[in-house]
């Protein structure tokens, strides 16, 4: 439905009340993986990683469908441990942002 752009129309007048524009856009208005996403651009993970997880330093960076290919437990520990070219972050992040980090990426299907 594309209600967004009816604003100032006005020459009709009211038509029975829009829905709110508030209940929109599902997964990435989760409050928890917005959370996430803040984290991921404010621990650089976005300078290997990409804005769009599309991966910048080789295919292995590419973290579109990471959910797919590791389990919850193997991305905590590679965000924790790094390895492979990737800084170690168990000593920048608490175990929250890790979690955060870990169910947003999971997600990634
Ligand atoms: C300096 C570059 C760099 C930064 C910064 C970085 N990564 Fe990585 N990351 C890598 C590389 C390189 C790999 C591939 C490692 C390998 O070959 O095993 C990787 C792998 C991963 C993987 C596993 C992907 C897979 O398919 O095996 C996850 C998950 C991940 N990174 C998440 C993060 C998160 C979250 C952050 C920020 C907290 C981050 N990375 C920051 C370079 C980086």
């Amino acid at each position: 439905m594309m209600l967004a752009l009816a604003a100032c129309g006005g020459t009709s007048g009211g038509s029975a009340t829009p829905k709110a524009p508030a209940a929109t856009a599902a997964s990435e208005s989760n409050p928890a993986y917005v959370k996430a996403q803040e984290l991921f651009t404010a621990n650089k993970c976005i300078s290997c990683h990409g804005v769009d997880l599309e991966g910048k330093v080789g295919v292995k960076t590419n973290l579109q469908k990471v959910g797919s290919k590791l389990s919850s437990e193997q991305i905590a520990n590679q965000i924790k441990n790094g390895g492979g070219g990737m800084p170690v972050y168990k000593t920048k992040l608490s175990e929250e942002e890790i979690g955060l980090l870990t169910d947003w990426l999971s997600s990634k299907k």
